[in-house]
């Protein structure tokens, strides 16, 4: 972790970029009470403000997560194009509910606000990577594709 934080110069300034690298490189994808402790001592800050600042920002979890983080958008522009009925097929297909992680560990299904992708709403993203035009059958291809590139690593 201390290889982690030295990238970036303790500053408060640097906070969120900070959270964001450890969680990026935490296998589930979450902020640890202990990196949270590290964090506020190597800035030099209190233990208190990292916790207000991790808790207060939807990107950041304190629990942990699955190796990949689904978003998917429930802002008006999507919902009017079906993200509702996506949100379901998602939570049929994973087996798990919004929030939660699918049992192997493979997957966190989330909502999140606009993505900006209205032009292709209905959408999502799987870690970094934006979908559009989603459907039911587009939707299950995309979890096989990365379910197999996660068995093929
Ligand atoms: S409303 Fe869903 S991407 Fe903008």
């Amino acid at each position: 972790m201390k290889k982690l934080l030295e990238k970036y110069a303790p500053t408060r300034e640097n906070l969120l970029d900070i959270l964001h690298e450890l969680q990026d490189n935490d296998p589930q994808n979450h902020l640890t009470a202990e990196a949270l402790r590290e964090v506020a001592d190597y800035i030099g800050i209190p233990l208190s403000d990292v916790m207000s600042t991790a808790s207060f920002y939807s990107m950041f979890s304190l629990q942990p997560r699955g190796r990949h983080i689904i978003r998917i958008c429930e802002s008006p522009p999507c919902l009017l194009m079906g993200a509702d009925s996506l949100i379901t097929a998602l939570q049929e297909m994973l087996g798990v509910k919004v929030g939660e992680t699918t049992e192997d560990g493979a997957f966190t299904l989330e909502t999140t606000s606009c993505l900006g992708a209205c032009g292709v709403a209905p959408a999502m993203m799987i870690d970094d990577e934006l979908y559009g035009n989603l459907s039911r059958e587009r939707l299950a291809e995309i979890i096989d594709r990365v379910r197999s590139a996660d068995e093929a690593r």
